[in-house]
């Protein structure tokens, strides 16, 4: 079987669409009782209760979708019993209808507020009791397919990741050989200029693959909130232009000019590695979206620093503003527009901000192009 078809049957412990709704009367009129199983029994497989106590006893005992319940019994009131059902069963997963014979607001107001879903007054037409009961059955059965595939789904999305960071982190050590074996080659051997550049392509390739590989596993941990953050005094200048210095090379391959203005020192408390790494994708996809110059500013106002990349290019399209920054928010719409892209970047800027109590955000700038600002607290304060 397919894991579609896996999350789609339903599951085991849950009554099949087919199966006749089980529902509890309870009313302490046995004629009543009598006169709605007749009326039930065609479609439904019906239980009787006399009482409160019985009618709890019985709940405990066996899965019901639909509760028939009397307001005015001795004892504990429908009301009471009302309560204590909903305290005990799953969202959703019961109905209860209940069965008064005084018409008044008041009485259905008190039903309602106790959990009921619904009320009939005495005497009712037993044909729209049939079909209410059947109505209700059906609905709570839905209910229960829907919980349990989305909670089979929650282990699948669960059991992918798990599976991601695993790939991801067993490509790492043959990554770092490869990278090592190419390093070497470069500086211990003798090379023409096609080899040399060959070697290089290898490196560039390895090292693209391993930011991937490093971005993914971290979005996994920053996602389950299990990557700590190591913040330390930071400059915020130095560690900007080290990203900067990081995608450099591309730009200058693409004749793009990376303009950077050094000001005074600006310093935060922050994680450097996670920082740098968000730096590096806001540069990365300004350097592979533009053809003119890069703005990179970075400023300290107000308790916090504002890191902006400011690029040239077409700007982001209004269809993908919405989820830009949402995991793979992009890929659907840029599989649509045939682009490609892992739509994982920009949700790892988002995760690291927020990690940080700051925000990225982008706007269009002014005379074409994009704006992206990253915007991190100077000091961290932990939760
Ligand atoms: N500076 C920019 N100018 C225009 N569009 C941009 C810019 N930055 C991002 N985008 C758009 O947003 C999309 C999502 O960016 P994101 O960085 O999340 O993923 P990606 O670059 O496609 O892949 P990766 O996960 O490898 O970074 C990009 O594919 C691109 O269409
Ligand atoms: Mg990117």
């Amino acid at each position: 079987m397919t894991l579609a078809a896996e999350v789609l049957r339903p599951p085991d412990d849950e009554p099949e669409h087919s199966e006749r709704p089980r529902v509890l009367v309870v009313d302490d009129e046995v004629d009543l009782q009598e006169l709605v199983s007749r009326a039930l029994r065609k479609t439904c497989d019906v239980t009787t209760a006399g009482s409160a106590i019985q009618a709890l006893e019985l709940a405990r005992r066996s899965a019901f979708d639909v509760v028939l319940l009397d307001i005015m019994m001795p004892g504990q009131s429908g009301l009471e019993v009302c309560r204590t059902l909903r305290r005990q069963s799953a969202p959703g997963s019961l109905a209860i209808v209940m069965l008064t014979a005084l018409d008044d607001s008041e009485n259905r107001w008190k039903g309602l507020e106790a959990g009921a879903d619904d009320y009939l007054v005495k005497p009712f037409d037993l044909r729209e009791l049939s079909l209410r009961v059947n109505h209700f059955a059906l609905v709570v059965r839905q209910q229960r397919v829907i919980r349990a595939q989305v909670r089979a789904l929650r282990e699948l999305v669960e059991l992918r990741d798990d599976l991601t960071a695993l790939v991801v982190h067993d490509l790492r050590n043959p990554l770092v050989a490869v990278r090592l074996a190419l390093q070497s080659i470069e500086l211990d051997c003798v090379l023409e200029p096609e080899q040399r550049e060959l070697v290089n392509l290898g490196l560039r390739s390895a090292n693209q693959v391993m930011d991937a590989t490093s971005d993914l596993l971290q979005i996994r941990l920053l996602e389950a909130n299990r990557l700590p953050l190591r913040c330390e005094e930071t400059d915020l200048l130095g560690l900007t232009l080290g990203a900067v210095e990081m995608v450099r090379l591309a730009a200058h391959e693409k004749g793009v000019d990376i303009r950077f203005e050094i000001s005074s020192a600006i310093a935060a408390e922050v994680d450097p590695t996670l920082v740098r790494r968000a730096l590096e994708n806001l540069l990365a996809n300004a350097v592979r979206h533009t053809q003119g110059t890069i703005d990179v500013e970075v400023l300290s106002a107000g308790g916090r620093v504002v890191v902006s990349v400011a690029d040239r290019g077409d700007g982001v399209p209004d269809d993908l503003k919405d989820n830009l920054f949402e995991k793979f928010g992009s890929v659907a719409l840029l599989k649509k527009n045939a682009r490609r892209g892992h739509g994982l970047g920009l949700h790892l800027v988002r995760l690291v901000a927020q990690a940080h109590g700051g925000s990225v955000e982008v706007d269009d700038r002014e005379g074409g192009g994009a704006t992206f600002r990253l915007l991190l607290p100077t000091h961290h304060r932990t939760a």
